[in-house]
């Protein structure tokens, strides 16, 4: 089977090219699940209810967030009551949200989705080691394929998770930095991993916000509106096949989907799933 992460979706621009490439995209690489961190969504930072059920239409079947989670407190009642959007499995038990999905693919497999965030240059957070083993110790054994979203700033936080999941879940895939890294890999237990898998959003920008103003902010120290950016829009995400048997990843690869290709894609014939 065949997943897609699709990284960070960012305000408007990231979720229309979402819109524009998604059932293109599913059809042309024969994709089973479209798993996307939608924690940018609006207008740059939290999710609302408008966002996801945008993201559902176009063709997500799963979200990850990650620490603008609580942005807009529209968004808790949805965090409790659907079955396909996680909160960080670290977070307090007290804080809005489920630690884990299970979805079910295209072909009928059976997929938990697990998010994780993490705690070098973020805020203090409960261990994700511990975590990630409380829930997959609680996991349904039928369940192989099993994929991780490890939100984080440093690399070397995602790298230890990575090894220290591999063979244990199908994929240690990163979000949060907004940019993708050449790492992708089959760590020796059969686990796909990637420290960042992108940003969907602007690219001509600093994160996907206006680069003049967060250059502006960042010499003076003037506060100013660090308005989502508009030019260079791509869909970043990262491919990986999974053997549903096992649960074992056998290959990962990165995509990025220019304006352009999102155009062509939304022109081709391709019905949606
Ligand atoms: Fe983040
Ligand atoms: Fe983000």
């Amino acid at each position: 089977m065949r997943i897609l992460l699709i990284g960070d979706i960012v305000g408007k621009p990231g979720r229309r090219i979402v819109r524009q490439a998604i059932s293109g995209l599913v059809e042309r690489e024969r994709i089973d699940l479209v798993i996307a961190n939608a924690e940018n969504s609006a207008a740059g930072s939290g999710i609302t209810p408008a966002n996801y059920e945008e993201l559902m239409a176009a063709g997500i079947d799963a979200i990850t967030l990650g620490d603008h989670i609580y942005r807009r407190r529209e968004i808790y009642r949805i965090l409790e009551t659907k079955d396909n959007i996680v909160k960080p499995a670290n977070y307090p038990p007290e804080a809005p949200g489920k630690e884990f999905a299970v979805v079910t693919s295209a072909g009928g497999d059976k997929v938990a989705i697990i998010s994780l965030i993490g705690r070098v240059f973020m805020k203090p957070a409960d261990c994700p080691f511990a975590a990630v083993d409380r829930v997959l110790r609680n996991l349904d054994k039928t369940i192989k394929v099993i994929v991780v979203d490890v939100h984080a700033e440093a690399t070397s936080d995602k790298q230890a998770l990575g090894r220290y999941l591999d063979g244990r879940v199908s994929a240690v895939l990163g979000t949060h930095t907004h940019v993708p890294t050449a790492d992708e890999c089959l760590l020796p237990g059969g686990t796909a991993f990637q420290c960042d898998v992108g940003m969907t959003g602007p690219y001509d920008s600093i994160l996907g916000r206006r680069a003049d103003r967060v250059i502006e902010t960042t010499r003076t120290f003037m506060p100013l509106a660090f308005d989502v950016a508009s030019n260079d829009v791509r869909l970043g995400g990262t491919i990986v096949d999974i053997d549903a048997a096992t649960g074992k990843a056998t290959d990962i690869r990165r995509i990025c989907v220019t304006e352009e290709q999102a155009t062509a894609l939304s022109q081709s014939d391709s019905a949606p799933r």
